[in-house]
């Protein structure tokens, strides 16, 4: 192999956010590989959903069977697949872009939409890759300090106004919010549309864990022909490394987004199957999925409360996911998580999603079976207690 070739790494104005591997692993692939190829490990670091029967995975088997693989699909995707999302979300006039998980609409709505004097802002807590999306093409993000009770956990309409400018083109809404699962009461929703109206910004509104919440509404209601909605099926579908997600909006939208599609031939066609079978099938096991959320998200508040220099900022989450704050133990989060895959639970910690804040909580996602999460909270003290400054 050649090895006085020049790299010569073309100076570009984004970055993706690097992430230090944990101890023990050059990157963090290979960390990913780890915990993944560990069958035994207790999956609370990824938000993904732990908890369907067989009912999508056999729609998909019958899909592979028939070799419908063999072909392209319709480079769309299922016409019935789109009214699908569309009924799930109540709208009528909206169209639907279906991409490889929400991820590859984030890019394209940022590649689509954004120019080089724009700047976009999102809340910090929050789910950096969208930042990082919208890094590329604009000419600033601004992150937003939200972690504090005063401001409800999220970046609240107010904040809004006190952070944008004239050239202010995006505010990203991610509601229920990861990590927090803090979310907008439709009050809240309405205010940030008429923000978004009076002073042309796209509000990018990230549900993908709307069906985790009590409640949730939709700004494209209120600020039609200026809202993304993203929409996923990774995590109440539990379909997370199947890779289907899309982007809903009015035609005009759509169609802009549209030219700047890379996945030209269409999308995995056995993940539109099991995208169609999630959704015909939600009314049966949606409501036994959110009960037990919310009772393995119970059981974790009864633990944390009996820990002295913890406490959970957002409870109830309207997620499936929440953050436990651990500043005042002395605990470096990362050090927690590093312990805790030693006791078989991978969780996250708060660096994944904060720039400032990251060094205060861990990250733990409880849509799995609840006997995995009453594990959790025998070992979470525990690991609390032997690493305590
Ligand atoms: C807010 C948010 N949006 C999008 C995604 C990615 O969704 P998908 O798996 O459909 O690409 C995630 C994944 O964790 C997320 O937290």
């Amino acid at each position: 192999m050649r090895t006085d070739f020049d790299i010569k790494n073309p100076k570009k104005k984004f970055k993706k956010t690097e992430r230090v591997p944990p101890k023990g692993y050059d990157n963090a692939n290979d960390f990913f590989e780890d915990m993944y190829m560990d069958e035994n490990m207790i999956w609370m670091g990824q938000n993904t959903n732990h908890l369907h029967d067989d009912t999508i995975a056999n729609a998909m088997i019958d899909a592979i069977r028939m070799k419908t693989y063999c072909r392209y699909p319709a480079p769309e995707g299922f016409s019935e697949l789109k009214k699908l999302v569309l009924k799930d979300l109540g709208f009528e006039d909206e169209e639907v872009l279906l991409t490889s998980g929400a991820t590859e609409s984030l890019y394209l709505c940022m590649q689509a939409l954004l120019t080089p004097e724009d700047n976009v802002i999102l809340s910090d807590p929050g789910y950096f890759i969208i930042g990082d999306f919208a890094n590329r093409f604009a000419n600033e993000v601004r992150y937003v300090p939200i972690y504090d009770e005063k401001y409800g956990y999220k970046l609240t309409p107010d904040l809004l106004r006190e952070n944008m400018d004239e050239n202010t083109r995006m505010a990203i809404l991610i509601d229920p919010l990861n990590p927090l699962g803090s979310s907008y009461t439709e009050d809240e929703l309405k205010e940030f549309a008429e923000i978004a109206k009076e002073n042309d910004i796209y509000l990018l509104h990230d549900v993908t864990y709307k069906d985790f919440a009590r409640e949730h509404f939709l700004v494209e209601n209120y600020a039609p022909g200026q809202t993304l909605t993203i929409y996923s099926f990774s995590k109440i579908f539990g379909m997370a490394g199947l890779r289907i997600g899309g982007v809903v909006s009015s035609k005009p939208i759509i169609d802009a987004i549209k030219n700047a599609v890379v996945n030209d031939l269409g999308v995995n066609i056995i993940s539109q199957y099991g995208a169609i079978a999630g959704l015909k099938s939600k009314d049966v096991w949606f409501e036994d999925m959110r009960q037990t959320c919310f009772e393995n998200q119970r059981l974790i508040k009864e633990m944390v409360d009996t820990v002295d220099g913890i406490f959970l900022p957002v409870y109830p989450s309207d997620a499936n996911m929440m953050v436990i704050d651990i500043y005042d133990t002395g605990i470096n989060p990362k050090d927690l998580s590093n312990y805790l895959i030693q006791k078989g639970l991978f969780t996250r910690e708060g660096e994944y999603t904060s720039d400032e804040f990251g060094e205060r909580y861990l990250r733990v996602s409880f849509s799995i079976p609840t006997e995995e999460i009453k594990i959790f909270c025998e070992e979470f003290p525990k690991a609390i207690e032997a690493l305590r400054k």
